[in-house]
């Protein structure tokens, strides 16, 4: 089926999901939402996602119209209507192929201005877009951007989103993968869709979730990693001036896992290859998802 939208429990082609136009969530982007994906077509890490759908709700004042255990069942049975019917792919890295991406999208409804639009609430369920394997291989150029101002509060997923659609578009235009996000101090959080990690000296630096950064899924699996391998991990304020005389960089995040970043604009960072120690973690969490695919 590929793509399949569940619209408040309703499962729907992509021609036919409608939400109305009153909802603030289509007129102000006044939603929460969150991106798991599939491996062996089952969700990973999914508490982990629906408990920071909640925190965001919480930050966001916004009232789910599902709980946790619902929208559990609805994730479920969106994503098993949408497994099948891919398309080739001989560029994907193999642990992707006819893996599914799953958004979850609840909105705060028309608010005061229109009572009679409810909440809503919207799974989709989709063909995962992951980069190739070669940049997995080779790593992926970064771009710094300058996080401009009144980006809303970092630590939730909203759905007000257009710094981030930005800035990647900058990174784009540049040849970039991804943007990572500067501040007016001169120090970087996080990229637009992704958190960021550095190795120096054989050890792992990250930001901490006070950089104002989203609580990754992914970078908290792998800070468990790092800890399971013996690779000292400090979250610590990475500078942006620093970045490019660390002997490794990476990015996490759900559909990319871990990614090598190898170059920062113009200039090649940790020799222009992906590292030791990005290997060695990327290895642990491949070795972590694929038990999951295989139903473990
Ligand atoms: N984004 N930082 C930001 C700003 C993000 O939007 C994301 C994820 C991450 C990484 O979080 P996680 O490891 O839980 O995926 C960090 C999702 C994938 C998205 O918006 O598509």
């Amino acid at each position: 089926m590929a793509v399949v939208i569940d619209v408040d429990g309703r499962l729907l082609p992509p021609g036919e999901a409608r939400l109305p136009v009153l909802d603030r969530g289509f007129l102000l982007g006044d939603s929460v939402y969150e991106v798991l994906r599939s491996y062996g077509g089952r969700p990973f890490e999914l508490a982990q996602h629906l408990g920071r759908l909640e925190r965001s709700a919480a930050l966001a004042g916004l009232g789910l119209p599902w709980d946790a255990a619902r929208t559990a069942i609805e994730v479920a049975r969106t994503l098993a209507a949408s497994l099948g019917g891919d398309l080739p792919d001989p560029e994907g890295a193999p642990w992707n192929r006819g893996e599914r991406s799953v958004r979850v999208l609840m909105t705060r409804g028309g608010g005061e201005e229109a009572p009679e639009v409810a909440p809503a609430a919207v799974v989709i369920a989709g063909p995962l877009h992951a980069p190739p394997a070669s940049a997995y291989r080779d790593g992926v150029k970064a771009l710094l951007v300058g996080a401009g101002p009144r980006r809303a509060d970092p630590a939730a997923k909203t759905g007000s989103r257009l710094p981030h659609v930005l800035a990647l578009r900058a990174a784009r235009q540049a040849g970039a993968h991804e943007a990572l996000f500067q501040d007016g101090a001169g120090f970087v959080g996080e990229g637009t869709s992704s958190n960021l990690f550095a190795v120096r000296g054989g050890r792992l630096l990250t930001p901490p979730l006070e950089a104002g950064i989203l609580a990754g899924v992914t970078r908290g699996l792998v800070l468990e990693l790092a800890r399971r391998e013996g690779i000292a991990a400090e979250e610590v304020p990475l500078e942006a001036g620093a970045l490019g005389a660390m002997d490794e960089l990476f990015i996490t995040s759900t559909s990319r896992e871990i990614l090598p970043v190898t170059r920062l604009g113009d200039a090649a960072v940790g020799g222009g290859q992906p590292g030791p120690v990005t290997r060695t973690l990327h290895g642990a969490f491949r070795r972590v998802a694929d038990a999951v695919a295989r139903g473990g």
